[in-house]
């Protein structure tokens, strides 16, 4: 006989409690509690009881160290995110927006792992397999050892992973699948858990590489409880302006790799492609003749430099307090920099709005943007500019004094490679200069400084 339990679940945090509650004392979220009945003596709790007991404790030193089996997605930029491929029996969750295009990087990979001569099975919980067809004819995905299957009943999953042997298994997506085990409805913490859990097992105990697609919520969290995020070994979250065609891979969550890298993709008709250079990608639309507020700074994607571009907008204000806004900088950070600029170079904003926009809407979450910040606001409020082929890169003080930043030759590197002619950096003494023959290289210690040597023209007022 089957023990029916009943418990109550908050859906934002996976808190649990016996009887109803209408706030849930974990994260302090209203109405979020859902009774949620399971099956007590159901099997993956027999499972995972099984596993448990075979497992003894030994010595750290006897403990045998199975290799990492690491194999290509055959997607460069999906392989430089992973830390360098997936890993055999490992669980990677892909997490985005929807329509961002997670089916579409799966159903790519998927071809291009059985390229490789392994078995994939794709499940589609959330589109039939004629869907799924529609897509790959699109993509022009074609394979003779990658299966579709439209299932959203976990169980049937199970027995066809047990049918096929595949060496990689798609689950798209994990809020859509649903185990019979327990009542409560797909998408629901408990199913959910349940489900991830399952998967832990297939991943571990067979072998098999798991790649799991997850929603997003309004918020921009992982739909479903913050466990799921510790459960898997890798988190990867899938963004991009939806307006725009490129799209970014960014690990989160690495057992295996680093965590700061990011793969960027241009979305076209036929799927996405890899960019190996994304520099070129967001500088392409920069016009010859800048504008006062327009500006370069060369910041680090992962291990990876990014040349982008940074405007400002200053204006006299209608308001009694002026405005900042700031798309794609921090908004303190942005504060920040203007009260160094008044302190400091004596730049009076206070009868000022300011704007500040990354284009592309890209996010730079580096201090070495800085200085390039506060010189787009300060060409744009002197009405001066900033010579084309300039890069900017520095950290401010806040006694005006620019500090160093990391990886400063790799970004002067990749300035040189774009063809910029002059780079503005933090004074240092490690750097080699003679190794950049084609680009002039200003070392700058002060805010006030870097504003005369970066400055080219005034404009004709
Ligand atoms: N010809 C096309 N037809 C349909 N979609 C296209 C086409 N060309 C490009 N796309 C892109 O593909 C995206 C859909 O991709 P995909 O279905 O992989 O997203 P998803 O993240 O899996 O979405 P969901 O959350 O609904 O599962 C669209 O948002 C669009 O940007
Ligand atoms: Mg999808
Ligand atoms: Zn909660």
């Amino acid at each position: 006989m089957a023990k029916l339990k009943s418990k109550w679940v908050c859906q934002n945090c996976g808190y649990e409690t016996a009887k109803y509650l209408g706030k849930c004392p974990d994260c302090g979220q209203w109405n979020t509690l859902v009774e949620e009945v399971f099956d007590s003596s159901s099997e993956s709790l027999a499972v995972k009881k099984a596993v448990m007991n075979d497992i003894k404790p030994c010595l750290i030193n006897e403990i045998e160290i199975d290799n990492t089996i690491r194999f290509s997605t055959g997607i460069e930029e999906f392989d430089r995110v992973l830390g360098g491929g997936l890993v055999q029996g490992s669980i990677v969750l892909i997490a985005g927006d929807p329509g961002i295009g997670k089916s579409t990087i799966l159903l790519q990979t998927g071809k291009s792992i059985c390229q490789n001569g392994r078995k994939a099975l794709y499940v589609s919980a959330e589109e039939s397999a004629s869907q799924v067809k529609l897509r790959s004819k699109r993509l022009g995905v074609q394979s003779d050892s990658l299966y579709v299957y439209s299932q959203t009943n976990f169980e049937a999953i199970k027995r066809q992973i047990d049918e096929i042997k595949p060496e990689v298994l798609i689950i798209d997506s994990i809020q859509a699948v649903y185990s019979e085990t327990i009542t409560s409805s797909p998408g629901s913490v408990s199913q959910i858990r349940e489900c991830t859990n399952i998967l832990m097992d297939i991943a571990k105990n067979k072998n098999i590489t798991v790649v799991v697609v997850g929603h997003v919520t309004k918020e921009g969290n992982i739909a479903g409880p913050k466990v799921l995020e510790h459960m898997v070994d890798t988190v990867i979250y899938f963004e991009g302006d939806r307006y725009k065609s490129y799209r970014m891979l960014r690990c989160m969550k690495n057992r295996f790799g680093t965590t700061n890298e990011v793969g960027v993709f241009n979305m076209c008709d036929d799927g996405l492609h890899e960019i190996s250079n994304p520099s070129e990608l967001f500088l392409h639309e920069r016009t010859k003749n800048v504008t006062p507020g327009s500006v370069v700074i060369a910041t680090n994607e992962g291990t990876r430099p990014l040349l982008i571009e940074i405007q400002a907008l200053v204006g006299t204000t209608p308001y009694p307090s002026p405005r900042r806004v700031s798309n794609g900088i921090d908004y303190n950070r942005l504060l920040q920099i203007l009260a160094v600029l008044e302190k400091r170079v004596g730049l009076n904003l206070s009868k000022q709005d300011v704007y500040v926009n990354v284009i592309g809407g890209l996010e730079i979450d580096e201090p070495a943007a800085d200085l390039g910040v506060a010189l787009a606001v300060t060409t744009c409020a002197r009405d001066v500019v900033v010579s084309p082929d300039t890069v900017i890169v520095g950290e401010i003080g806040l006694s005006g004094e620019i500090r160093a930043v990391n990886n400063l030759d790799k970004r002067i590197k990749e300035a040189e490679k774009l063809g910029f002619k002059k780079i503005i950096i933090p004074k240092s003494s490690n750097l080699k200069k003679e190794d950049f023959k084609n680009i002039q290289i200003v070392e700058v210690e002060k805010l006030i400084d870097s504003i005369s040597a970066c400055v080219y023209k005034e404009d004709s007022k």
